[in-house]
């Protein structure tokens, strides 16, 4: 970036700040001429690193620039506008960003028009932008995770001044609510339930790239999540840095049970939510994930350590016999819910003896899954300061170590499957393979089979043949005819038409004086038929319209056939969905 506007630089003691309350907002993004007359027939790009909470963002960023005029390609070199979604959370995602952005500098050589923007949580910490504006300058756009509403105004500055921009703001952060958005999965949703964190863990750095932890008005989650259910999707997460503590902010009562409990309540086939802080997860929460059929008995419980000292220096806020007490409580409620974690391992002055507790921990609970990390250590935070004793040898070689432990877990899990029939939900051909597919059970593990295309989006039965350990192999345990006859099924009670109809019928059959008048008058037809020749004709003809009058008159069976009318229209659509 030759020349470079630099409107706000990111503070981390700003960014830390955590006094004022939230306001929620609404999307008013203005879109100018300039920029709506630059984005006609340019292509855009985001690349996204890092966690769910930045393919949201994503999703975001890709409706505002759908919204400008661009339109999406995959294709990098054809890209005219590239934005680099950042990660923070650890040194080596912030390292393959450095590569990704020399990946464009060809783009900014042959298309003096090409825009990379960069943005995220990267960009929210201190020293990042300068540095990067200064390595690489063909960025033209730098923005963090508290200006995403923005974007339609820095573009359009980027475009009329010709000039680089730099605007990263540190704030505690607001809610903003009518978001655009380009869904990225046709049938697996995100939602964001908060924003933020306020737990301060000592190593992490979310709680300053992504401010305050404030919470979204219940209704605007339900409405959202309502309207991807009309839209078919079959699978919805809950999103938030620490879902447990929904609601906090409100100080009304509601809490993270009640968001699960309105939201299973409208009948989406999966819900799921991550990620829980073992701290803020109470019993009434539990009852409520066993209640529901449809929330997925499938919990992500980071421990980050087994031992109660690292967990103190951590600022994790339980002790060792706190989770396993919690992990308790949640086999006896849900004996077959999977337990899935993230551990670090190396985090500063880690004892070998404390090392050998996170071991046991593993060996103890046997994890469905484990995410596992070395201490990456991040400027700013608490832990970054600590003189470290472990050397990166040790580290490692402890990594390795429990890498083999948590393999354990998961193997005693998935041997356990074979032979037996699971709901998976098709994600689509699977990526090695185009005749196999793959899709997730409820407790999120990956399962290839073979079987045909259509069955993209649909739950259904698969029978586990070979383990795999971290996939396994099934068959379909149904035709998969079958499968599109009862999704179809289930769409059409959904429909309005199909809901009308029902009710229609029932009035119509609840109608005594309608119901005696439709006996009257198929015995007025068969007279008049009997009649025909005879002088008593003429009568029984004006009996017969006298009755078919008032029956077609009547407003409850005028209704009736309409509603019959509506549901053919209904099923001739229905029939070219499934051609
Ligand atoms: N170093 C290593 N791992 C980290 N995590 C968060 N901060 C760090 C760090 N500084 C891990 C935690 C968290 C997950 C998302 O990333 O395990 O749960
Ligand atoms: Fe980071 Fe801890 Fe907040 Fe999770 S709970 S985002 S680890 S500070």
């Amino acid at each position: 970036m030759s020349r470079c506007q630099i409107i706000s630089l990111p503070d981390l003691s700003k960014a830390r700040n955590r006094q004022d309350g939230a306001s929620v907002k609404y999307d008013e993004a203005v879109y100018s001429d300039a920029l709506r007359f630059f984005a006609k027939g340019r292509k855009y790009l985001v690349k996204t690193f890092g966690c769910q909470g930045n393919v949201r963002d994503e999703e975001v960023i890709s409706g505002y620039l759908e919204k400008a005029g661009f339109s999406k390609t995959t294709d990098e070199k054809a890209a005219n506008i590239v934005i680099i979604n950042t990660c923070a959370v650890r040194e080596n995602a912030e390292d393959k960003v450095y590569g990704e952005i020399g990946k464009f500098k060809a783009n900014a050589k042959t298309d003096k028009d090409f825009i990379l923007g960069v943005c995220g949580c990267m960009m929210q910490e201190e020293n990042k932008a300068e540095s990067l504006i200064k390595t690489y300058p063909f960025i033209r756009l730098i923005f963090g995770t508290h200006n995403i509403a923005d974007l339609p105004s820095m573009l359009d500055r980027v475009i009329s001044s010709h000039q680089g921009l730099v605007d990263v703001i540190s704030y505690p952060g607001d809610v903003i609510e009518n978001l655009p958005s380009i869904r990225l999965d046709p049938y697996k949703a995100f939602v964001n339930i908060s924003y933020g964190c306020d737990k301060f863990c000592t190593y992490c750095i979310v709680p300053y790239t992504r401010g305050r932890e404030r919470s979204r008005p219940l209704q605007s989650i339900l409405d959202e999540c309502r309207k991807l259910i009309e839209d078919g999707y079959q699978e919805i997460t809950l999103l938030g840095q620490n879902v447990n503590s929904y609601g906090k902010d409100f100080h009304d009562g509601t809490n993270f049970a009640t968001v699960l409990e309105e939201v299973a309540k409208l009948g989406i086939p999966r819900l799921r939510f991550t990620t829980s802080h073992p701290w803020d997860f109470s019993l009434d929460m539990l009852d409520t994930i066993a209640k529901y059929p449809n929330i997925m008995k499938c919990i992500h419980l980071p421990v980050q350590s087994g031992s109660t000292a690292v967990l103190r220096q951590m600022g994790r806020r339980y002790t060792r016999e706190q989770y396993l007490d919690l992990v308790k409580a949640i086999r006896e409620r849900m004996p077959e819910c999977a337990i899935t974690t993230d551990i670090i391992v190396g985090f500063p002055n880690e004892t070998e003896e404390q090392f050998a507790e996170t071991l046991t921990l593993c060996q103890e609970l046997k994890y469905d899954a484990a995410f596992t990390f070395i201490y990456s250590p991040r400027a700013g935070t608490p832990a970054a300061k600590m003189v470290d004793n472990v050397s990166d040898e040790v580290k490692h070689e402890r990594f390795n170590r429990l890498l083999k432990v948590v393999e354990e877990g998961v193997v005693y899990h998935s041997s356990k499957m074979v032979g037996k029939a699971y709901d998976v939900l098709v994600d689509g051909p699977s990526k090695k393979n185009e005749a196999i597919l793959s899709g997730y059970t409820e407790s999120n593990k990956l399962v290839n089979f073979p079987g045909p295309v259509y069955l993209k989006g649909h739950i259904v039965k698969v029978k586990i043949t070979e383990n795999h350990a971290f996939s396994m192999l099934g068959q379909l345990e149904e035709d998969p005819v079958d499968v599109l006859l009862r999704s179809a099924s289930e769409k059409l009670k959904q429909e309005p038409a199909y809901i009308q109809y029902l009710a229609a019928k029932k009035v119509f059959e609840e109608d005594k004086e309608l119901q005696a008048a439709l006996h009257e008058k198929e015995a007025a037809q068969k007279a008049l038929a009997l009649s025909m020749g005879s002088e008593d004709y003429e009568n029984k003809k004006a009996a017969f319209a006298k009755i078919s009058a008032f029956v077609d008159n009547n407003p409850n069976y005028i209704n009736f056939v309409s509603s019959t009318a509506d549901l053919r229209d209904l099923f001739a659509e229905m029939k070219a969905l499934l051609q």
